[in-house]
């Protein structure tokens, strides 16, 4: 399977924002965007977007993951940059319609069907550094991927970073591309410094997440991780290993956490990476003023293996689906 995110299925679906109001989207096949070079988006950064999965199931139908929660974080994003924010019979529908045209496409669990709906700022201004823009593009993209573990689950390595931020206050639980523009930097640094995967972000000591996922610590009996607020991006992945963890019986403790606590909890705790791409990623060391720590011993531990298992088996059918998080196409 080629590299994640490098593919795409034939056909996208698209709507325009425009004359304050959305027009109707389409199916059209993925060619290249004409936009106009003073579009508002490539001066003011007026862009956010979405990451989620579609799975095919053995009766061959394809089921969409929490599709109603992706679409309120990105209306959330959205409003958050002043954008004409997409209703949720739009941007549903348009996911709905772009999964079913490109369902042959999905491959088999634990391969899926990414989804990347996009919200750019078309408005023709280079004078609109203090305004919103008041058109729009909307459009979602879809990646076949395999499977993230292939190969077994290889534990990371994380650089713990005390003092730089991924984000700022404003815009930490917005789904925007210029948080991810301040992050890289840092991972880029830590990769070449000390072979890290990526960088535990936690200005003033505050342990908030890393560059793309969110950050959980895991017990015998207790998932830790910081309680919600707008400083970090609010992970669907996250939230689902919650409420599966309460099922299973763990204590769930969302809370803020200091480096010094992160640092001792790692004796007796796991620590894993939530997200859409990686589900739940054993971490398997802390690299922080200069110095290695292990968690625990350093190898995949059983209680992050076991949450992940019960959030994929819900994502292929293996286990029921309780809470209606799937949307079955077709
Ligand atoms: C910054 C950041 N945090 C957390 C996440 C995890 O979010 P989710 O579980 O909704 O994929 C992502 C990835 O989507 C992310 O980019």
């Amino acid at each position: 399977m080629a590299q994640f995110g490098t593919v795409f299925c034939d056909h996208f679906a698209i709507a325009r924002f425009t004359n304050g109001a959305w027009q109707e989207a389409a199916i059209e096949p993925l060619a290249p965007l004409a936009l106009h070079p003073a579009s508002h988006v490539f001066h003011y950064a007026s862009t956010c977007f979405e990451g989620f999965k579609a799975y095919r199931w053995d009766d061959g139908k394809a089921r969409i993951f929490r599709l109603y929660d992706h679409v309120a974080r990105m209306q959330k994003s959205a409003a958050s940059l002043h954008m004409p924010v997409p209703d949720v019979d739009l941007l549903a529908g348009m996911v709905i319609d772009v999964v079913a045209h490109n369902s042959d496409d999905i491959p088999a669990p634990p391969g899926a069907l990414y989804l990347r709906p996009t919200l750019i700022g078309t408005l023709q201004n280079i004078g609109a550094a203090a305004a919103p823009s008041t058109e729009a593009t909307l459009f979602v993209l879809t990646s076949p991927v395999g499977d993230y573990f292939e190969g077994g689950a290889r534990p990371l390595k994380l650089l713990v970073e005390d003092q730089k931020a991924r984000s700022t206050e404003q815009l930490g639980s917005t789904k925007t591309g210029g948080n991810y523009a301040a992050a890289l930097g840092p991972i880029l640094d830590a990769k070449e410094k000390y072979g890290a995967d990526q960088v535990l972000f936690c200005p003033g000591g505050d342990v908030q997440e890393t560059g793309a996922a969110n950050f959980l610590l895991i017990s015998d009996d207790e998932i830790i991780t910081k309680a919600l607020d707008t400083s970090f991006l609010h992970g669907i992945t996250r939230d689902s290993i919650l409420r599966l963890g309460e099922d299973l019986g763990y204590k769930v403790s969302e809370r803020d956490f200091t480096i010094d606590e992160l640092l001792q909890a790692v004796s007796t705790y796991e620590a894993a990476l939530s997200g859409t791409a990686a589900s739940l990623a054993p971490v398997g060391c802390l690299v922080y003023n200069g110095e290695e720590i292990r968690v625990i011993d350093g190898k995949p531990g059983p209680n992050a293996e076991k949450l992940r298992r019960a959030l994929q088996d819900i994502q292929s059918g293996v286990a029921p689906d309780t809470r209606n998080w799937l949307t079955e196409i077709g």
